[in-house]
């Protein structure tokens, strides 16, 4: 397929940019045309909030947990971050920001929409209503294998992403350039095939973010640096312009930063803008809109340093 490099936009100045507010005026705001790839990981209508509760266990001899060989633990609470995920009528409330998000893709871009098992189906017609049915490409299963198992029915242990492109004869996908996997019976396929590995289908098996990991940074729903990888590598080149305008932790804007991607991250939820000021403090070539991330970068610079 295609390889456009360079932005949608062509500007050489383009900086990255993280906004605190709603998404809908900040989308209807931004020009037609102007990004390469679109990922967006709405909350999935659980009817919940999510939340996570950070801690932190100190030894101790009368702790609360056991841990390795009886060792005691005291547990000591270090906050909890959350967002709501309810809504009355949740397609009302993605369609405006999918159509704008159809709008500022450029012709040859792509859009990664990250759901699960309870609302893909009602997303599916919606999408296909904006972009059109032969402009859907795929819908990649992840599947990992983490949490309870309950016994009244399969267990659910997968996200459901729906990519569609904006011009299904005109759109970058960089097979080349996706981290190839081990095949499953190498013993089958020869040494050389066997040691460069395959291509992954339309079903990835990856771990959620590890929960001591280096990865992780306590906001709820935070998605693995591994599965965006994968998508950025493949939809955009570059230089690209890349969008999450349901941002969370920023996964997104560590990627591009670690793939030379430029990137657009939205959130509405303090306590996102809060995760993100920490994770990318230091980093100069981002631009902060309506939110000063100092004061958080330098409460956590303290903390570590005291
Ligand atoms: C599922 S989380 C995204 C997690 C993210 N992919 C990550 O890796 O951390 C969804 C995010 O959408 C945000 N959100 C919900 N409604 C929004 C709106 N109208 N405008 C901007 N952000 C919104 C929530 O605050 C939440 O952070």
């Amino acid at each position: 397929m295609t390889n456009h490099s360079g932005t949608a936009t062509g500007s050489d100045n383009m900086r990255n940019r993280i906004c605190f507010g709603d998404n809908l005026p900040i989308l209807q705001g931004m020009p037609t045309s102007s990004v390469d790839l679109v990922y967006i990981d709405p909350p999935f209508n659980t009817g919940r909030r999510q939340g996570r509760t950070q801690i932190e266990t100190i030894a101790s001899h009368d702790g609360d947990r056991t841990g390795f060989q009886g060792r005691r633990y005291d547990t000591v609470k270090l906050g909890h971050k959350s967002f709501d995920d309810q809504f009355d009528d949740f397609l009302a409330f993605l369609e405006p920001r999918l159509r704008e998000a159809h709008r500022v893709l450029a012709p040859h871009g792509s859009l990664y929409f990250h759901i699960d098992y309870r609302e893909v189906h009602y997303c599916k017609i919606l999408l296909d209503r904006i972009f059109g049915r032969d402009c859907f490409l795929n819908e990649i299963i992840w599947a990992y294998d983490y949490g309870a198992r309950t016994k009244k029915k399969w267990p659910t242990k997968h996200d459901n992403i729906l990519l569609y492109v904006k011009n299904p004869n005109d759109y970058i996908f960089n097979a080349e350039e996706i981290e190839r996997i081990p095949y499953m019976a190498p013993g089958l396929v020869g040494p050389e095939k066997a040691a460069r590995g395959k291509l992954p289908t339309d079903t990835w098996w990856h771990t959620i973010v590890p929960t001591n990991g280096k990865e992780k940074t306590g906001y709820p729903t935070q998605k693995p640096v591994g599965v965006l990888t994968r998508i950025i590598q493949a939809s955009s080149s570059r230089d690209n312009l890349v969008l999450d305008f349901f941002a969370g932790s920023g996964t997104v804007g560590e990627v591009c930063l670690e793939l030379d991607r430029n990137f657009i991250l939205i959130d509405n939820n303090p306590q996102a803008l809060e995760v993100m000021a920490r994770r990318f403090g230091g980093k100069q070539e981002i631009e902060w809109i309506g939110f000063d991330p100092i004061p958080h970068q330098t409460a956590h610079l303290q903390q570590v340093l005291f």
